[in-house]
């Protein structure tokens, strides 16, 4: 999942980008011309959802997937019209939703809210037009569907972009467990003897026995190449279901520039967290004088185990890579806060109090003492200014993601970051957010930990007439 900007799409390339995969063209087009300074055109992608397996360091696990794990990269240009034909060859209904984007209600991929699944065998097509440049993610959004392989980078690139870098590498962070049921496998290579008496990851009986980037365990890391003297980008999204992550790159320092897609005044820092759906965008100076091998951290909040990608400078030589477990002091550096990130676009938010607000306190399964489906909706109406205010007075950290809006975050500095999900810490953490109800509908709002959804920590949003 790798790119260079700005240069020609070669044929080669753009084989390698929709071939092998779940993503086809429908046309049957050949790609485009060689001169050609974008990717191809959006037009007409298929994604097959399908049993598959995933290879795990050698061994064959089976799970469903786009294709490939994560599933194949979906790139197009802001203003350009999404067209996706999934096709559902898994044995239960499915659908996609396209997170961090704000498209027509009936196109959010919601089974029951927004549309039917889609039957084993029955097609469905997506069609929007993505007007708003960022990294967003697909996934599927029925039941612990995502649990599986069943999601993938969704890139919409500015039409100008006004960052420059040399090269640019999206990293997906993921827990793993689906097709390892029995298997004792060592999340922390560091921690395996006290891994086995712990039995892994867990939560709430279900376990995560590996921790994958770009669908790829530990050891046999996902390597992001490297000139000595590039500018790098990296898009790093979580999509795991049960588990936030601290970020960090081992020699490097990384200058956050866009949260959830949005972009904020450059901040740098040494590490990140990310909250389950929560992606940030980070440049890298590959400046290290003598190249080498180096760790990209992933590590999980607040319980054991491990996962990692390398960054190698072209030429290294790879008896220089970190050992598995090597943990680079950078996870215990400088954080990114919110606090620390400011909107360099601010939500155009209408001056004065917000027209409605809600305060919802986040406590078990519930959301302001409800848990769906025994829910009443939240209602606002078209163009007011809604506020959230979220008071976590439970023991566990919640990820809270709004569908088919972007809100502010409000920060003691003031303008705080545009997201779409935001973690609200536990036993006694706040956040509130803006945001503006332009997009009518039905709109979920839900915890990205996908126990805690299942388990009903979900509300829907609802103003009409639905697009
Ligand atoms: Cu990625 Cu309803 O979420
Ligand atoms: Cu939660």
């Amino acid at each position: 999942m790798s790119r260079e900007p700005r240069g020609p799409v070669s044929r080669r390339r753009f084989l390698a980008l929709t071939g092998a995969a779940g993503l086809t063209l429908l046309t049957g087009c050949p790609g485009p011309a060689p001169s050609s300074p974008g990717p191809p055109a959006p037009a007409g992608l298929r994604l097959r959802a399908a049993p598959m397996r995933v290879d795990l360091a050698g061994r064959a696990v089976p799970t469903w997937g786009y294709g490939t794990v994560p599933g194949p990269e979906i790139r197009l240009r802001a203003g350009d019209t999404l067209r996706v034909r999934l096709a559902n060859e898994l044995p239960e209904g499915t659908t996609v939703h396209w997170h961090g984007l704000a498209p027509p209600n009936r196109m959010d991929g919601v089974p029951g809210i927004t549309q039917d699944p889609v039957a084993p065998g029955a097609g469905f097509d997506y069609e929007f037009r993505t007007p708003v440049p960022g990294s967003f993610m697909y996934h599927a959004h029925v039941g612990m569907q995502l649990d599986r392989g069943l999601y993938g980078p969704l890139i919409v690139e500015p039409r100008t972009e006004e960052l420059a870098y040399d090269r640019e590498h999206t990293l997906m962070l993921d827990d793993w467990r689906d097709g390892l049921d029995g298997h004792t496998g060592h999340a922390d290579p560091a921690e395996a003897p006290a891994d086995d008496a712990a039995g892994t990851v867990s939560f709430g009986g279900r376990s995560y026995p590996l921790l994958l980037v770009n669908g790829r365990p530990p050891e046999d890391a996902a390597v992001v190449e490297v000139r000595r003297g590039d500018r790098l980008r990296l898009r790093v999204m979580n999509v795991a279901a049960d588990t936030g992550f601290r970020f960090a790159i081992a020699g490097h320092r990384l200058t956050v520039t866009h949260t959830d897609g949005m972009a904020v005044e450059p901040v740098t820092v040494d590490a990140l967290r990310l909250g389950m759906g929560e992606r940030y965008d980070v440049l890298v100076d590959a400046d290290r004088p003598d190249g080498g091998v180096w760790q990209i951290a992933v590590q999980p909040e607040g319980r054991s185990g491990w996962g990692r990608a390398l960054l190698r400078y072209t030429g290294s030589d790879a008896s220089r890579a970190p050992a598995v477990a090597e943990r680079p002091a950078e996870l215990a550096g400088r954080l990114a806060e919110y606090g620390d990130l400011l909107a360099r676009e601010p939500l155009d938010l209408p001056a004065g109090p917000p027209d409605r607000q809600y305060d919802l306190v986040l406590s078990g399964t519930e959301i302001g003492g409800q848990s769906y489906p025994d829910a009443d909706p939240l209602p606002v109406a078209e163009g007011e200014r809604v506020r959230f205010t979220m008071r976590n007075t439970s023991a566990k950290w919640h990820p809270m993601h709004l569908h088919g809006h972007h809100f502010q975050v409000l920060t003691a500095g003031g303008r705080g970051p545009v997201k779409d999900t935001v973690a609200v810490p536990a036993r006694g953490g706040e956040v509130t957010f803006d945001f503006l109800a332009t997009n009518p509908g039905r709109w979920l709002f839900h915890c990205h930990n996908h126990h805690h959804m299942e388990d009903g920590m979900v509300r829907v949003v609802e103003y009409g007439p639905a697009s």
